[in-house]
């Protein structure tokens, strides 16, 4: 397959066979995925490969969603797919970008230049950035090997962080289902081209 057939064929997957995936399979796309691009090259993320069926439970049960009715939903498939991987970060690892110039900074709090006195206040991570590079370049490296992917967000950071014996520091804000998709029928739609693109200046 190549990327833009993986890109157009690509959906999300909340129904799977319950087929397992073997190891080499899973071992090639999360070597895919670690050859995703992050800011400096900072690599700051450590990602949990999980198949025990009783931690898959647990984990569903913290991925929940808020619909607009403010009724709270748990995210059930997240339990049922073979593989669930949870991204870590670490924000002491990530780069960190000044937004006053776009100077690269170490840290918030930092000073802007030796001497100066004037400290960073203003600083941006990119961490989030970095883990939905890895996650992007999962994605698709699935594709290839016929495997479906559900990006999830809708978790409760502090309770995946405590189930999986992640340290206090570290973020763990997304987490990937990995499954063979049972047949499904519905692609999600896209915004047009020309409501997405501009030219030269916005517009
Ligand atoms: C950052 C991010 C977070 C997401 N979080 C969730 C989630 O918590 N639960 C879920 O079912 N889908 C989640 N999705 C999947 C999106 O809903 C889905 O990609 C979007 O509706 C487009 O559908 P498609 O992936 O089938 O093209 C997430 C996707 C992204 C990129």
């Amino acid at each position: 397959m190549n990327v833009s057939e993986a890109i157009k064929t690509r959906r999300s997957v909340r129904h799977y066979r319950p087929d397992a995936i073997p190891d080499d399979v899973l071992g090639r796309v999360v070597g895919l995925m670690r050859l995703a691009p992050s800011s400096r090259n900072r690599q700051p993320w450590k990602f949990v490969v999980v198949r025990d069926k009783t931690t898959r439970e647990h984990l569903a049960a913290v991925c929940t969603y808020r619909r607009r009715s403010g009724e709270v939903r748990i995210q059930r498939f997240v339990e049922e797919a073979p593989v669930v991987v949870v991204a870590c970060g670490f924000e002491d690892q990530a780069n960190v970008f000044y937004k006053g110039d776009g100077r690269l900074a170490i840290a918030p709090g930092a000073e802007v230049a030796a001497g100066t006195g004037e400290t960073i206040t203003d600083a941006q991570s990119t961490l989030l950035v970095d883990l939905a590079s890895a996650f992007s370049h999962l994605m698709l490296a699935a594709m290839e090997e016929g495997i479906g992917t559900c990006w999830v967000m809708g978790v409760d950071e502090e309770r995946v962080k405590a189930i999986l014996g992640i340290p206090a520091d570290a973020r763990a804000p997304m987490l990937m289902t990995l499954s063979y998709p049972a047949p499904e029928t519905g692609r999600a739609t896209r915004k047009s081209l020309d409501e997405i693109i501009c030219h030269e200046r916005f517009g």
